[in-house]
This record gives structure tokens, C-alpha cells and sequence, in this order.
């Protein structure tokens, strides 16, 4: 698959997100900046993995619990990054179960393979690839979950019909993901890195689901989480004064841009 401008931005974006959490959030490092704890998920949920490693998410979810992950399964993350989703994944599903995570990033999948070989897991392989082109055999996975990517998607309604094909019959797709309701000013979604930022590509709920539907998903449901503040409020310092946001309400923004609980079925049983 060729890349796209915008996969070119967002790859860097992440690239630069991973070679800087390296610098300063490695277990030996004397900085200070990765501290802040993960509030997404439970404590119960991160018990068993080690600070730094959860400390290193950039999801808007918690697509795990949302899941209902069962042992034995066969779990496809879109996106993987850091590899936290993976992690968690792994030890839901358990030895008898099998974890992918798929990312273009060359820098989070090392990441991703650092952490997985220190904290000796075996059920789950990161595998470089796009989420519009999935290195997955088709009919081969029981739930594909995903944190804060598709909206970084370029090509939405192929991620959907990818994530089909290589769902068994009766398989299930629970993402968080930013969606939004109403359209986005122009001068947000022409900026790459609002773009990057989690914002610029995210769509409304309802063309969302219509993307899901056309390619035969069933059973979807869009929950809202939360208004998504503080990734507008990042996506916005990101930007600095590269575009001009004069025209644009940060007011409207935090009312337009939401984080979801996504669920969906591919027709048949599993
Ligand atoms: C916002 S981060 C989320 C990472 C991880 N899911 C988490 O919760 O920490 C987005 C990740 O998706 C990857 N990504 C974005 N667009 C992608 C695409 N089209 N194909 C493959 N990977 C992509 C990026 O490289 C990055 O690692």
C-alpha cells in the first residue's frame, strides 16, 4: 500500500511520541515527565504491568474492558503503539489465546516488542502494517479492539471492510475512537497535525456507523464517553500559530468532539 501525506504526518507525529518517551520514561531514567498515572483504566486492569509501560498510552478508552475479552480468543489492536492495549489483552485471552498488534510506526513497534520481551510475554507479536491493509489472514480473528487510531485513518470505510474480512463470522469490534457531532471547522480539518492531534480526522457518529453498515457490520452501537477537552486542548498547543485559528470557538470545538465506547458484530457465530 502506498502511504498517503497524512499517514506520512501521523507516522512522525507517533515516531516522535515513542523516540521521546525512550528519552525520558525508560525504567532506569532519572526524568520525571512520565510520571502521571494512567486514569483510563482500572487499577485492577493495569496491576500487573509495570509503571513506565502504562504510563505510555495514548488511547481515549478503554476498549479492554469494553471488550469482555474471554480466554482462549484471538484479539486483533489496531494501532498498537506502546503495546499497553496488547498487554492487557493477553493476559485477559491467556496462554490458550493469541494477541496481534498492528501499527506503521517502526518506533512504537520496537517499543511495543522492548516491552513485550521484558515483561515476558508470549501470546501477543506486533507486526508492522496499515490499518488499511492488514497483514491479518481473513476469517482469522475473534475481537478486534482499538484505542484513539481510526479517526487517524485517511481511508475510514477501508479500515472497516479490512477489519471485516479478517474478523471470523460472528466476530466483534470494540474500539474507543474520537468521533464528533457536526462538522468540523474548515481550518481545523485542513491541518495535518490537528490531524496527528487526534481532532482534524475525526467524523460525525452517524457517517461513522454508515461506514460500518455499508460494509455489512451489525449490532453498532456508538456510546459517548466523554467531551474530549483535553485532546482538543493538546491538538491546539501542538499547533501553535502554524494556522490561523482566529475564526475558530474553542468553545464549539469541546461541544463538537467526543470520545466513544464503539461496538459492533460481523454477521454469523463464532
Ligand atoms: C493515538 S496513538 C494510539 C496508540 C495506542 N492504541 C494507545 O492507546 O496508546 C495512534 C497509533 O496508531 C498508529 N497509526 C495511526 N494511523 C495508522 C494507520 N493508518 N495504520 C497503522 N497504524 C496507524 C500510530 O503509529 C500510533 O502508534
Amino acid at each position: 500500500m502506498t502511504q498517503t501525506p497524512i499517514h506520512a504526518v501521523v507516522r512522525e507525529h507517533y515516531a516522535e511520541r515513542a523516540r521521546k518517551s525512550d528519552s525520558c520514561c525508560a525504567p532506569d531514567a532519572t526524568s520525571a515527565c512520565c510520571d502521571t498515572k494512567n486514569v483510563i483504566y482500572t487499577d485492577e486492569l493495569l496491576a500487573t504491568v509495570p509503571d513506565d509501560i502504562a504510563s505510555f498510552s495514548l488511547g481515549c478508552g478503554d476498549p479492554i474492558t469494553l471488550a469482555a475479552l474471554q480466554p482462549g480468543q484471538t484479539v486483533l489492536d489496531l494501532g498498537s503503539g506502546g503495546g499497553l492495549d496488547c498487554f492487557l489483552a493477553a493476559k485477559k485471552v491467556g496462554e490458550s489465546g493469541h494477541v496481534i498488534g498492528v501499527d506503521m510506526t517502526p518506533e512504537m513497534l520496537e517499543k511495543a516488542r522492548a516491552s513485550a520481551k521484558r515483561m515476558g510475554v508470549t501470546n501477543v507479536e506486533f507486526r508492522q502494517g496499515f490499518l488499511e491493509d492488514l497483514p491479518v489472514d481473513s476469517n482469522s480473528i475473534d475481537v478486534t479492539i482499538s484505542n484513539c487510531v481510526i479517526n487517524l485513518s485517511p481511508d475510514k470505510a477501508k479500515v472497516f471492510s479490512e477489519v471485516f474480512r479478517v474478523l471470523k463470522p460472528g466476530g466483534r469490534l470494540a474500539v474507543s475512537d474520537i468521533v464528533t457531532d457536526g462538522p468540523l471547522p474548515d481550518a481545523i480539518k485542513q491541518s495535518l497535525s490537528m490531524w496527528a492531534g487526534c481532532v482534524a480526522g475525526a467524523v460525525d457518529a452517524k457517517d461513522y456507523i454508515a461506514m460500518m453498515e455499508t460494509v455489512g457490520f451489525t449490532e453498532i452501537t456508538v456510546t459517548p464517553t466523554f467531551f474530549d477537552k483535553e485532546t482538543v486542548d493538546e491538538a491546539i498547543k501542538e499547533v501553535g500559530d502554524k494556522i490561523d485559528l482566529k475564526s475558530v470557538s474553542q468553545d464549539e470545538l469541546y461541544k463538537t468532539v467526543y470520545s466513544a465506547r464503539i461496538t459492533a458484530r460481523k454477521p454469523g457465530s463464532l
